[in-house]
């Protein structure tokens, strides 16, 4: 089976970084494909043509709906013959055009240990609960917000000296090693899903 992905984007891009980087040492055997971006300044396109990846921009505000706005994504994917997509801070909700063209073929990183603060500022939300331990988790993306089955999860400690940025740090460190992690589990396939479990098979 190909190994194509396609990683959406909407800023910075460490987790892109941390995608090629994976790719370019071999810890994940992948192709990217094509990474989409629907800001035009994204920081993360000029990651994406220095490794030599096809980008493409799709303004969200360049088209009359979600529904035309999440085709054009589509087809650009299609036409790669991407097998699995990567959001990867992409700061759209996907609706079920999009979602139901990539049946359990979406990820997406989020920076708390789901169901823990979902949405914006996930980090801030957990830093001002106070809570002691954070994280980050991988999940495939249904139509509602960060909320489809988990993939992979990667737990930190908050220290009593963090602010809201030191902790950020920590998980982002924390989501550049967990992210291409998961997309080579999910690529080499034998996991099912059993309810909202992703359930890995044994290696042979
Ligand atoms: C990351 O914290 C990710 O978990 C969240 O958005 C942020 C994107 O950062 N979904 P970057 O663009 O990958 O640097």
């Amino acid at each position: 089976m190909n190994r194509n992905i396609g990683v959406l984007i909407s800023g910075r891009g460490s987790n892109l970084q941390a995608i090629i980087d994976a790719v370019g040492d071999g810890r994940l055997d992948a192709r990217i494909a094509l990474v989409v971006s629907n800001r035009a300044d994204a920081y993360g396109l000029v990651r994406a043509s220095e490794a030599g990846i096809e980008t493409m921009v799709v303004d969200h505000k360049a088209h009359a709906s979600r529904e035309a706005f999440e085709r054009v994504l589509v087809d650009g994917l299609r036409a790669r013959d991407v097998r699995l997509v990567c959001l990867a801070g992409f700061m759209r909700l996907l609706g079920a055009t999009f979602v139901g063209a990539f049946p359990n073929a979406i990820l997406n990183i989020h920076p708390a240990l789901l169901p823990a603060f979902p949405g914006l500022h996930a980090q801030r939300q957990a830093f001002d609960h106070g809570v002691k331990v954070a994280g980050a988790t991988v999940h495939f993306v249904d139509t509602n917000l960060d909320a489809g089955p988990i993939v992979l999860q990667a737990a930190v400690p908050v220290l009593d000296e963090d602010t809201e940025d030191t902790l950020a740090d920590r998980i982002l460190a924390q989501e550049h090693r967990l992210y291409p992690a998961a997309i080579q589990r999910v690529l080499d396939g034998r996991w099912s899903i059993a309810g909202r479990r992703v359930v890995f098979a044994e290696a042979e």
